[in-house]
């Protein structure tokens, strides 16, 4: 198991807000770093990262394949605005750990993102990870805390 995510018992119902928290272990598939499958929400809307320890990277895609990504560590706050598939990525070397907060009807559309992919992956390289395409890809760019997309 790469990574095991613990969900508060709150009902997935509008209004409702559920939390959980992901531990992804660190490690990588040849040159490619231990992530999440991914996925997009069902009902378009944000959801909020806090990463509690570790050191790792937020990969968000939207459906016409803008990409983007955003530091996941320590106190970050990382923010997913609606209509962005996201995926975490440990690029450390101990446990990534992150709670995320997300709306009680979102949704886990995962079948989208197993079809259609991420446009990137997070590799090793000699001087740390990088973001390397391997689709089409809109546009790439960094960003951390709250910044919401153009
Ligand atoms: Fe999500």
């Amino acid at each position: 198991v790469v990574y095991f995510a613990l969900t508060a018992p709150v009902p997935k119902e509008p209004g409702e807000l559920v939390y959980c928290t992901t531990i992804i272990h660190p490690g990588r598939v040849g040159d490619e770093y231990f992530m999440t499958r991914g996925h997009h929400h069902v009902l378009d809307s944000g959801e909020v990262y806090l990463g509690l320890s570790g050191d790792g990277l937020m990969v968000m895609q939207t459906r016409d394949q803008v990409v983007r990504t955003a530091p996941l560590s320590t106190s970050t706050v990382v923010y997913v605005p609606p209509g962005w598939a996201h995926r975490t990525v440990n690029t450390g070397e101990r446990d990534l750990v992150f709670l995320a907060v997300y709306a009680g009807d979102a949704g886990h559309d995962y079948a989208s993102v197993d079809r259609d992919g991420f446009t990137v992956r997070v590799i090793a390289g000699a001087s740390g990870p990088h973001v390397i395409a391997t689709g089409p890809v809109t546009r790439t760019r960094s960003a951390s805390g709250t910044a919401s997309p153009g």
